[in-house]
């Protein structure tokens, strides 16, 4: 691997070692200076639209205003921040005085408060007054289709527009950074929304009749650096800064999408992406954050395994042990110790096409921890063979309710002891269900479909307090 080149600036009068590959937003953030921005994402191409990341740099006329953005960064050059420049901190304020000038007053009201980068742009650029006069208000400058005036008579609108199944938008908050417009380009590969209209009257919208609808239209929430696009399934439901974050991995495909779990009270809010450049970038799919949509319902919670250990002790025959593709390596080698038993893993649910995106299309997320135990992936052969066993365990497992018609000849073996997170029809299709953590509670090792070893971090939910992780079940089973 080629090794990253460093170069010297100087910045703020003092000399740095800085990336010579990058701008200046990134270089600055190499030795520890913020600068603000709003248009600017590391996974998207530049547009250098909203001079946020205004800095000074030195040319041919002296130090000039630039944006850090769309800045290269190149040796010995001179960079001046707002620690020394006046200029640039009057620059930078102006612009979010520009901003804020028709901006709603919506903070205390907006799902984005406490994760709102105009918020801390604001802060960081010292919280100045408004010198908006009241007699002229806000005015709207958005669709005309949605426009309409407020108890105050004010030019209001724009505001809960349902632009597809899982997305509002408010227009009055929008900056047009044009961020999601170019995630749909560029990432998504679906150009679905668009800026129509030009200058102060620019709004983001779809086509004419058309909805915002792609497996990845969820994204561009995290990306709208302001309260503008918000996901139906989390507006209003929690303040993000009640909201506590576990840093963990997705195990609902092998790619191991890193993420981050909010939950407050051991309740899950949401999922959202954990930036990693060799994985998922910044990017989630809608069905990996799906997971937590019903995380909390119809869960099992019996923890009793003495009914489970009189039917292992009174098996004369073979049994079959079902490995589902979210259990971790641990939970992998305690069950391995059962040596009476042979091992299938995985599900018979169909592998995909990777998307390109976050997501590698296999629904065995640890199908390479699977494979290094030596077990066998493939269910068909256990369907084949299912005559031979007298009990079956399946962990994690949950296949009577992925594939119910190919499991269906598993029914042929006479016992079935059932370890999973819910009371669902593998629970009920079993003599005995025993409730384990669900992955999103699992601490533990997971090897993506890249070869790279992950580290799995539970979230303490009200569930996980109750039942125990498939991995300590094994033990105390084994006795
Ligand atoms: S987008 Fe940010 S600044 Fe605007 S109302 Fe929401 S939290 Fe406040
Ligand atoms: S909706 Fe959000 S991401 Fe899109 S242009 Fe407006 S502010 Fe930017
Ligand atoms: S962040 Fe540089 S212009 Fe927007």
């Amino acid at each position: 691997m080629k090794e990253p080149s460093v170069v010297t600036i100087t910045v703020d009068n003092k000399e740095v070692q800085v990336p010579g590959d990058t701008n200046l937003i990134e270089a600055l953030k190499a030795v520890g200076l913020e600068t603000p921005h709003l248009c600017y994402h590391p996974d998207l191409p530049v547009s250098g639209n909203c001079r946020q990341c205004m800095v000074e740099v030195d040319g041919p006329r002296g130090m000039v205003l630039t944006i850090g953005c769309y800045t290269p960064v190149r040796p010995g050059m001179k960079v001046a921040t707002s620690a020394s420049s006046p200029k640039v901190a009057e620059a930078r304020k102006a612009v979010l005085e520009f901003l804020l000038v028709n901006h709603p007053l919506d903070c205390p009201i907006c799902d984005k408060a406490g994760e709102c980068l105009l918020q801390e742009n604001y802060m960081m650029a010292g919280a100045s007054d408004s010198r908006l006069s009241p007699e002229i208000g806000k005015q709207y400058h958005g669709n005309p289709e949605h426009s309409s005036s407020d108890s105050k008579g004010q030019h209001r609108g724009g505001k809960r527009v349902d632009i597809g199944p899982r997305i509002v938008l408010d227009e009055e908050r929008c900056i047009q950074c044009s961020r999601c417009v170019r995630f749909m380009r560029h990432v998504a590969g679906d150009e679905q929304l668009q800026l129509a209209s030009r200058g102060g009257h620019s709004h983001i919208t779809t086509f004419p009749g058309e909805k915002l609808d792609h497996p990845y239209d969820r994204c561009v929430t995290d990306i709208c650096p302001v309260g503008a696009l918000t996901d139906k399934s989390f507006r209003f439901r929690k303040r993000v800064w009640a909201l506590s974050r576990i840093p963990t991995v997705s195990m609902d495909d092998s790619l191991g999408a890193n993420i981050w779990v909010d939950y407050a009270d051991g309740i899950i809010y949401r999922i959202m992406p954990r930036c990693n450049p060799e994985v998922n970038k910044s990017w989630l799919s809608n069905a990996a954050r799906d997971v937590v949509q019903n995380i909390h319902e119809n869960r099992l919670l019996n923890n009793d395994l003495s009914a489970a250990l009189q039917i292992i002790k009174e098996t004369k025959g073979k049994i079959a042990i079902v490995l589902g593709g979210s259990c971790t390596a641990e939970d992998i080698a305690a069950f391995k110790k059962f040596n009476i038993a042979e091992f299938f893993g995985g599900s018979f649910l169909p592998v995909q096409k990777a998307d390109g995106i976050a997501r590698s299309g296999d629904p065995v997320a640890n199908r390479a921890c699977l494979e290094k135990a030596g077990i066998n992936t493939n269910l068909g052969e256990l369907s084949k063979r299912a005559g031979e066993f007298e009990l079956l365990i399946t962990v994690a497992a949950d296949l009577w309710d992925e594939t119910p018609e190919e499991a269906g000849d598993l029914n042929k073996i006479p016992k079935r002891i059932a370890l999973t997170s819910f009371n669902n029809n593998t629970a009920k299709n079993s003599a005995i269900a025993i409730g384990i953590r669900h992955w999103l509670e699992n601490f533990g090792t997971m090897i993506n479909s890249k070869g790279l070893e992950q580290k799995l971090q539970g979230t303490p939910t009200k569930e996980a307090a109750l039942v125990d992780s498939a991995a300590i079940i094994a033990g105390r089973l084994h006795g």
